[in-house]
């Protein structure tokens, strides 16, 4: 108890001096900095190599910290209430009088925010007196970081300091919805659409392939695990890295496992560590056997989409 509050405070005391940590949530990683401060902001885009025009979700640990912010909605409490803290990212308009960084909204009048699960990240959350903004804890366009030592890989000791958190138990980013008008989802993520649709008692568009790009992570290369990926794949050569939905009898050393027995929840918390181990093993290229598209078996497929778009 004792490490985990001085690992706290040793975190804190980074950002308090608008350094950049790395950061624990329950989906994936994050690099951390004061979201009030423009040059802790500008240290983020900087590390990650991400153009500036990309911007960034702000967290927080409580509604009551977010109203000095966001202009809140009735869609946006239904789903607080149920969902958060959690896997899901709501867009907003700001209030004219926010504190937040210009750098981290691409000076916009909206904010994505998100209320994080884990318990350390809270505990740390609790503790500052402003948010925090963090994209995913990698190099812009490649693999999202689901374990401290996946940001040492990426960063080096360019990252002062990684509060540690251990394994992200969902392992893929939030899904994010745009609340401004009519609910719009942009990013297909850890929370299912389903799932939110019925908390809203409607159909909710999907919008993450839009001519005009909203949120820049829909991008199209991204999450890129820097070597060719195919998908829908049946039979591959012994070469190739083959990535399967779960194990067979008939072993091959080139075969990875996203489970054991095909769930897709411990697919998805799998999916990044398994594209980095396969390029760190030194494969050249990797086919994927068709995954399901259903529940956050659609998450997977659309970061494979883009992962093969290399
Ligand atoms: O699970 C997550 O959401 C993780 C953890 C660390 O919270 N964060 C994350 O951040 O995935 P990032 O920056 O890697 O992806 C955020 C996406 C980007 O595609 C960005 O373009 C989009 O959210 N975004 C940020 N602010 C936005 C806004 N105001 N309107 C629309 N899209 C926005
Ligand atoms: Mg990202």
């Amino acid at each position: 108890m004792k490490t985990y509050q001085s690992k706290i405070k040793k975190a804190k005391n980074y950002l308090d001096n608008h350094y950049c940590i790395g950061v624990p949530t329950e989906t994936v990683y994050g690099l951390a900095a004061n979201a009030y401060s423009n040059n802790a902001v500008k240290n983020i885009y900087k590390l990650k190599k991400r153009p500036k025009s990309n911007p960034l979700i702000v967290h927080y640990h409580s509604i009551k910290d977010l109203k000095k912010d966001c202009l809140l909605n009735d869609s946006f409490i239904k789903l607080y209430k149920k969902f958060s803290p959690g896997p899901i990212t709501y867009v907003l308009d700001l209030k004219r009088n926010s504190k937040i960084s210009k750098m981290v909204t691409n000076k916009k009048s909206n904010l994505a925010v998100r209320f994080p699960k884990h318990k350390i990240f809270r505990k740390l959350l609790k503790e500052l007196d402003y948010p925090i903004a963090a994209p995913s804890a990698n190099i812009s366009t490649k693999v999202s970081a689901v374990q401290s030592s996946d940001i040492v890989e990426d960063f080096g000791n360019k990252v002062k300091y990684i509060l540690d958190g251990g394994q992200c138990k969902i392992g893929i980013e939030s899904t994010i919805i745009d609340l401004r008008d009519k609910p719009k989802i942009l990013r297909l993520g850890g929370l299912e659409i389903s799932k939110i649709e019925k908390v809203l008692s409607k159909k909710i568009k999907i919008s993450i392939n839009p001519k005009k790009k909203i949120s820049p992570g829909q991008s199209k290369i991204h999450y890129s695990p820097g070597i060719p990926l195919k998908m829908n794949i049946k039979k591959t050569k012994i070469d190739e890295a083959y990535i399967l939905i779960k194990k067979r009898k008939n072993h091959l050393s080139n075969y990875f496992y996203l489970s054991k027995k095909g769930d897709l929840n411990e697919a998805t918390k799998n999916l990044y560590s398994c594209l980095r181990k396969i390029k760190n093993k030194g494969y050249k290229s990797i086919a994927v056997e068709k995954i399901p598209n259903v529940a956050l078996g659609k998450t997977i497929n659309d970061r494979l989409i883009r992962a093969s778009k290399f």
